[in-house]
């Protein structure tokens, strides 16, 4: 065993790089996010439009607030953020049945990878990101079961 070698601090490092690879993720999915509610909310037809484009564009406002404090959190960890959104295509469609079901996957996948994140960060022990990501996993959460319901 060496000495000179800090075990404690190269575990850290590789909890922190696994940390920026997950976040980056969730960034992904939330640049994903606001281009889907952005693009449904322009779409959605039929007697539903009028509140349903309203709730896809207080997503988009609210996938850019979970962007930004996903981004902040990279920025805190050293890490590079990405730019690209995540690559899983977003079907086309002026139904809003077909949107909320796509809506429901991407906040369930949202919701998951949150719930992933956040006993990495406990492991770092900082609890002021961990205050901030928890609060996007409940927005995360909600959003699932409002959608559960909305699909009813
Ligand atoms: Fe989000
Ligand atoms: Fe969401």
């Amino acid at each position: 065993m060496n000495p000179f070698i800090d075990d404690t601090d190269e575990g850290w490092m590789l909890t922190r790089t696994e940390i920026v690879v997950a976040l980056n993720e969730a960034l992904a999915w939330e640049l994903r996010a606001i281009t889907l509610y952005a693009h449904y909310s322009a779409y959605v037809s039929g007697i539903h439009r009028s509140h349903l484009a309203t709730y896809f564009n207080n997503e988009v406002t609210e996938s850019i607030t979970h962007a930004a404090t996903v981004r902040a959190a990279i920025v805190k960890l050293d890490g590079e953020a990405i730019t690209e959104r995540d690559p899983t295509a977003i079907p086309h469609t002026s139904d809003y049945l077909e949107m909320l079901k796509e809506a429901y996957k991407t906040e369930k996948n949202a919701s998951e990878t949150y719930g992933r994140i956040l006993p990495m960060i406990q492991e770092i022990e900082d609890s002021e990101l961990y205050d901030a990501l928890e609060v996007i996993y409940f927005d995360e959460l909600r959003s699932v079961e409002e959608l559960r319901m909305m699909l009813k």
